[in-house]
């Protein structure tokens, strides 16, 4: 287990019991932001990095019951959380770092990953890995319930220009890792990147 992982599983493992209930009103943002993935009825998606597991009922109603909705995340306690609240019966929850998947290439239709990349250590080497598991086409959403400004002044910080989550840095990112980046918002009631997996 790397000093990351260890830093990731205590800073969540502490948050874990009280996650869904800090933020209680971000349902519809979303079921919102699930929308913007395009998904069909029979649709294979990943929820990369899922903690409680917010995203999975409306990733499972999007794909219905002959879909494939799986949840990874690295910290046990988020996913207990999000068995506490019964979303494993919206989709199969993994322990797992998103670094090393354990999901065959090109299976998946589209990945959703929300408040994730900000932690992961290898964003490149990670968000490749993210797309060897999806299909040519397929897509990815990187969303946040708050936008970049809205969440540094909450953390009582300021946003800086090598934020990888900036547009100018973002955007080579992902084409360095296989994605096409296809949209950016970033207004204070949410962030969202759409990118489509290259061919
Ligand atoms: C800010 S939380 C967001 C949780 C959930 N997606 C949501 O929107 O409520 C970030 C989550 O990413 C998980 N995480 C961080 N690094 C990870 C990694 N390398 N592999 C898998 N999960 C990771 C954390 O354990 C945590 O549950």
């Amino acid at each position: 287990m790397s000093d990351d992982h260890t830093h990731v599983q205590e800073f969540f493992g502490a948050r874990a019991a009280d996650w869904d209930r800090r933020f209680p009103d971000d349902g519809p943002a979303y079921a919102a932001a699930v929308g913007e993935l395009g998904l069909r009825k029979g649709d294979r998606v990943l929820d990369a990095g899922c903690g409680t597991g917010r995203a999975l009922p409306p990733l499972r109603t999007a794909v219905g019951p002959s879909g494939l909705v799986v949840g990874a995340d690295l910290t046990p306690a988020m996913l207990h959380s999000a068995v506490r609240a019964g979303r494993d019966r919206d989709g199969r929850l993994l322990l797992t770092d998103v670094a090393a998947l354990p999901l065959r290439s090109r299976s998946l239709d589209a990945v959703f990953a929300a408040g994730l990349v900000a932690h992961l250590p290898d964003p490149a080497g990670n968000l490749r890995e993210l797309a060897r598991v999806v299909r040519p086409g397929g897509v990815l959403a990187l969303f946040h319930p708050i936008g970049r400004a809205a969440l540094a002044a909450r953390q009582g910080r300021r946003i800086t220009p090598d934020d990888l989550r900036a547009e100018p840095n973002l955007r080579p990112l992902l084409a360095g890792s296989g994605w096409d980046m296809t949209a950016y918002v970033d207004e204070d009631a949410r962030f969202l990147a759409l990118a489509v997996r290259e061919g």
